[in-house]
């Protein structure tokens, strides 16, 4: 067994998570995990068949039987559907304000946390991110990071990720939607976003994605001795 870490970083809303793991991914020569675009995946599938998003029964069903694959580097990732390519569509707003259903949904948890461990074991090193990540996936994992900015930041920065995407929104709109999103998350019975007992909490507000992905870096470096991890995945 080759040496392996885990490294989770969970976190709010545009607080840089997603940034933040693809740049340390590729420093640290480890696998990309975006378990959000899992949530977002089975959401297009939802919403383009029309299911009753309130039946939790049958959103579980349907993600037993989805076949969701990650490929691609750190920070170009490519998602695919049941074989079709849904890279760019997981991004559009409406489904990230409808990916609570899917993420409130007990059933559709269970299949998830077991498809991204399975990913993490056959993975070497991974930097995993989502919300439940140090909580609930990976309880042993090696390092642990909680994100969170000031939500005036977060809201500007997601904006400007809409923006590059065609789509625009007032900030205030934007700022509505990622403190409801935040609320939903923090709040929901089923593993809940909240930070893990150990996680190192890092507030990215007036941080460049540099300095955002050297501190996480070096905080890694500290806690793994070096470099050297021997940890495996659950
Ligand atoms: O991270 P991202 O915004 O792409 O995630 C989309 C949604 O998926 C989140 O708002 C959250 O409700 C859900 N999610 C989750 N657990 C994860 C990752 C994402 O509940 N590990």
């Amino acid at each position: 067994m080759p040496p392996r870490m885990v490294v989770t970083i969970d976190g709010t809303v545009g607080s840089g998570k997603s940034t933040a793991a693809a740049g340390l991914a590729a420093r640290l020569g480890a696998a990309h995990l975006d378990t959000g675009a899992m949530y977002r995946a089975l959401t297009l599938k939802a919403l383009d068949a029309g299911a009753d998003l309130e039946d939790a029964r049958a959103l579980a069903a349907m993600a037993a039987s989805t076949e969701i694959e990650l490929d691609g580097t750190p920070g170009a990732l490519r998602v695919r559907l049941d074989g079709r390519d849904v890279s760019a569509a997981i991004r559009e707003n409406r489904v990230s304000t409808n990916s609570h259903y899917l993420a409130r949904t007990a059933g559709v948890r269970r299949v998830l946390v077991e498809k991204q461990r399975a990913l993490a074991r056959r993975a070497g090193s991974i930097v995993t991110e989502g919300r439940d990540q140090g909580t609930v996936v990976f309880p042993d994992a090696d390092v642990k990071f909680f994100l969170d900015a000031a939500p005036e930041v977060r809201a500007r920065r997601r904006q400007l990720e809409l923006q590059d995407r065609g789509e625009y929104k007032s900030y205030r709109e934007v700022l509505a939607e990622i403190v409801e999103r935040d609320r939903r998350d923090s709040t929901r019975a089923a593993d809940p976003l909240r930070p893990a007992e150990t996680a190192v909490r890092v507030d990215t507000s007036d941080m460049t994605v540099d300095q955002m992905v050297d501190a996480l870096a070096r905080i890694v470096g500290e806690r793994a001795g070096g470099g050297t991890f021997r940890k495996e995945a659950p």
